[in-house]
């Protein structure tokens, strides 16, 4: 057991809990999430001794161990973004602890540019399948730590079931729920330029963000099922021909933050079913 989940699997002990099924990364849109959380417990990353990076500068994050809607689930509320460190180890090191720690299921949402024609601010991704446009990949020197395979099969990166279920539910939520698109990360942290959104949609993608991907990566390697969706927060560059700003991908988020979290809800409460 690394270091890391002892101290975790100790909390959870002194507080008469195990450890959920499922885990979910509150990214962009869903930090509010934590409101309509019912916490047990709620442990630092920085007191979580032997979690690489959990000492970045400015990016306090913590787990969360709690129910939402009933089912039990353990939250990263915070998330590192590989442009704020170039190293990938902050955003690695705890998605390796939940998956060490028995976790089956990721859940990740995040905020992205939309590129598909038929995408409006305000709508939701479900994620298909993804492009790495980092430039580097988060198992890079570290393949084969834990038990995972050292070469990650990623042909169902995004579970097939899960997304079957995520599929099933959008009817029944006010948003509109694009059933299967795909995802590129970029590291920025600028955003593309027009061109670079013609390539990435002459390559296949639906979406471009920042995140995700590694997250993804790391969870395949450790054989759980993940779940991503992604808020489209504006048009990526050239696509409407506004410029891009980070007020107006806040601005969407509130648009749609309270539809999103009861989708989110919804989703998770069919987990223990499946
Ligand atoms: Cl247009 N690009 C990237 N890389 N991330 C984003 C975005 C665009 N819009 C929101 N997040």
């Amino acid at each position: 057991m690394t270091e890391p989940v002892e101290y975790l699997e100790e909390q959870l002990q002194a507080n008469d809990l195990s450890a959920p099924e499922t885990a979910m990364i509150l990214g962009s849109g869903l930090g509010g999430m934590t409101d309509e959380m019912d916490i047990a417990l709620s442990v630092s990353y920085d007191d979580v001794p032997g979690l690489a990076g959990s000492t970045v500068e400015g990016h306090a994050g913590r787990f969360v161990v709690g129910t939402v809607g009933g089912v039990d689930v353990l939250g990263m509320d915070g998330r590192v973004h590989y442009y704020e460190t170039g190293d990938m180890d902050p955003i690695v090191a705890p998605i390796r602890t939940l998956g060490e720690m028995g976790c089956e299921r990721l859940l990740i949402t995040n905020a992205a540019g939309g590129i598909n024609a038929d995408y409006e601010p305000g709508d939701i991704m479900l994620i298909e399948d993804h492009i790495n446009m980092q430039g580097t990949n988060p198992l890079i020197g570290r393949a084969g730590l834990g038990d995972g395979p050292m070469f990650p099969d990623m042909t169902t990166a995004y579970s097939p079931d899960l997304l079957a279920e995520a599929r099933d539910l959008a009817d029944d939520s006010p948003l509109t729920i694009h059933d299967g698109g795909v995802y590129a990360a970029t590291t920025g942290p600028s955003y593309e330029t027009p061109a670079e959104i013609g390539m990435l949609e002459t390559v296949g993608a639906d979406a471009v963000g920042m995140s995700t991907v590694p997250e993804t990566i790391v969870a395949n390697q450790l054989g759980m099922d993940v779940v991503g969706m992604s808020t489209i927060t504006n048009y990526a560059a050239g696509i409407v021909g506004d410029p891009l700003s980070h007020e107006e991908v806040v601005e969407t988020i509130e648009t749609i933050e309270d539809d999103l979290r009861a989708y989110v809800t919804a989703l998770l409460q069919r987990f223990p079913e499946l």
